[in-house]
């Protein structure tokens, strides 16, 4: 019988961890996709081991990963988001928090399993639609924060943001005066399974990429959260703007969003 999806993505998460935890430290090539997006070796080294692990285990599945295919599927077969060492500023700088983002999608587009992968702390979160949200083992749920005066929020900033600075600072101050507290960790996976696990109330960021979220929606979800865009319709992964939170404070960050311009004029 063939492996299920949540084995294979298991598996391919910890050998890639692996490789990435093995380099830490270590001086390593650094290449600019732009000014402030970085990739190195290892990003590549870790998408081979995930895209050829899939591809001999799923050959008629589709594969997104961030360094080698970064394109739209058709949606006819199950596809896979691959992000092989989500947090690459922080690894280049030595901070020790990163993941490895793997999520499947089922033909209808939605996300049918889930793993995110912290080398490091070696946490393991996973999800199986339908079957909660997972950490180590353990079924985890989001925090019971009521309100945005209580919650602690983290979001990130775009590697579009040199242009767009004063905008998305804009986001940056209008929840600082509304929440207890915000962080910028650098990994926008484990921001999402952050928020799944009760760590942060919420999350909101532009301009992130499928193999960047899809495997956080899912866990997220499953850990009894909400996931939408900035308007609180349905989150599509190619949509530039996602809000997730415990599900008890997002009408009130949904009316936080709603005060902000839509885009930077
Ligand atoms: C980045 C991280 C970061 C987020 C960026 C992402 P990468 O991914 O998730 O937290 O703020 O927007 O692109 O480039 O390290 O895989
Ligand atoms: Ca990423
Ligand atoms: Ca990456």
């Amino acid at each position: 019988m063939a492996e299920a999806p949540i084995s294979v993505a298991r598996t391919l998460a910890r050998n890639a961890g692996k490789l990435i935890r093995g380099a830490a430290g270590q001086r390593r090539l650094v290449e600019r996709k732009s000014a402030v997006d970085l990739v190195t070796e290892i990003d590549r080294a870790a998408e081979d081991i995930i895209v050829s692990g899939l591809r001999s285990a799923f050959p008629d599945h589709d594969i997104v990963a961030e360094e080698s295919s970064p394109r739209r599927a058709a949606g006819s077969r199950p596809c896979w988001y691959v992000d092989p060492l989500d947090g690459t500023t922080n690894f280049v700088h030595g901070l020790p928090h990163c993941a490895v983002s793997l999520a499947m999608a089922e033909t209808d587009g939605l996300i049918a399993t889930a793993v995110v992968f912290d080398p490091f702390k070696d946490e393991l979160f996973e999800a199986v639609r339908g079957q909660g949200a997972i950490l180590n083992g353990e079924r985890v749920r989001v925090s019971s924060t009521e309100t945005l005066d209580e919650a602690l929020f983290v979001t990130g900033f775009p590697y579009d943001r040199r242009q767009h600075a004063t905008f998305y600072l804009k986001y940056f101050e209008t929840f600082m005066r509304r929440c207890r507290d915000l962080r910028r960790f650098g990994s926008a996976s484990l921001d999402l399974c952050y928020v799944a696990m009760g760590r942060f109330d919420g999350f909101w960021e532009w301009n992130l990429k499928p193999w960047d979220t899809a495997a956080g929606w899912l866990i997220v979800e499953e850990a009894n959260g909400r996931v939408s865009d900035f308007d609180g319709a349905t989150y599509d992964p190619w949509s530039p703007r996602i809000l997730a939170t415990n599900g008890r404070v997002h009408a009130e960050a949904l009316a936080v969003l709603a005060e902000l311009p839509a885009r930077d004029e």
